[in-house]
């Protein structure tokens, strides 16, 4: 059995999670984790103290996820982190420390298999493309923009061409913003926050008579679960490092 704890047990994603992983056969969840709770433990040391555990899940906010992961790694928890908004420094480090303590450690910006299907067939397009623009389409109760999946997808596609504004003439905003943020291979990234969506992407593809439109909705929460507990068996038969769900898919 995986013994597995919940960060962020009473969020969104922390309580289908806790679902997914009571319903898993091959997991036991030992401590349930969340800041804002009163019956639960408030943070990995607390939990930490009293139980035992393999592997943590964390779906908590960007402030305090990588404090949390270091925790972790130092004291040989494996980690499998939802959370979004982790720098590429922090990644970075997160790598180099999973490596000295050869302790696993998951980082998906999307759990779900759909989102990663979308992000790997946006690659594949973005070889024959020279154009390309992500929209990103939230609830209005997500604390970070862009999302951590349109930031991947950009990098994703930056892999197979360094421009992606071939051709754009010189632009100017009359107001600041208008054209989304410049990411990476010049990917404009344009962050909608509305209620009613869970999370939506669409990344537009352009060329000399034909746009390519690659689009994933998620409709529930529960789309991520299937990937969340193939990240967690997957973190706890290997201590690799692993950013991106599609490595293991
Ligand atoms: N990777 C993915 O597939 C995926 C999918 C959806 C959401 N997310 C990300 O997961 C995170 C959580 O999303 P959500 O919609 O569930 O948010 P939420 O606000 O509903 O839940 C976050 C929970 O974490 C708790 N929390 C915050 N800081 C904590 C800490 N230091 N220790 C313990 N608990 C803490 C809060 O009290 C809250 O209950 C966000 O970063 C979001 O972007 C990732």
């Amino acid at each position: 059995m995986i013994k597995v704890a919940v960060c962020g047990a009473l969020g969104k994603m922390g309580q289908e999670v806790v679902n997914a992983v009571e319903n898993a056969e091959d997991m036991e969840l030992v401590a349930k984790i969340d800041i804002a709770a009163e019956d639960m433990y408030h943070t990995i040391e607390e939990a930490a103290r009293v139980e035992d555990i393999d592997l943590l899940i964390d779906f908590t906010q960007p402030k305090s996820i990588f404090e949390n992961a270091k925790y972790c790694l130092n004291n040989g928890i494996k980690i499998v982190i939802g959370t979004t908004g982790l720098t590429d420094l922090q990644i970075e480090e997160l790598r180099q420390l999973s490596r000295e303590k050869n302790t696993g450690c998951l980082i998906a910006p999307n759990f779900s298999t759909g989102a990663v299907l979308m992000m790997m067939f946006a690659r594949q397009a973005a070889k024959y493309f020279d154009n390309a623009e992500i929209i990103e389409l939230h609830h209005n109760q997500k604390k970070d923009a862009p999302s951590g999946t349109a930031v991947k997808t950009a990098q994703m596609m930056a892999e197979v061409k360094a421009d992606f504004a071939f051709n754009n003439c010189d632009e100017t905003e009359t107001i600041e913003g208008a054209r989304g943020a410049n990411s990476y291979a010049n990917i404009q990234i344009h962050s909608v926050r509305m209620p009613g969506y869970i999370a939506s992407q669409e990344v537009i593809f352009g060329s000399s008579g034909q746009i390519l439109k690659v689009r994933h909705d998620s409709m529930d929460r529960k789309c991520y679960m299937q990937g969340v507990l193939l990240a967690v068996r997957h973190t706890f038969k290997n201590n690799d490092f692993v950013y991106g769900l599609d490595n293991i898919m």
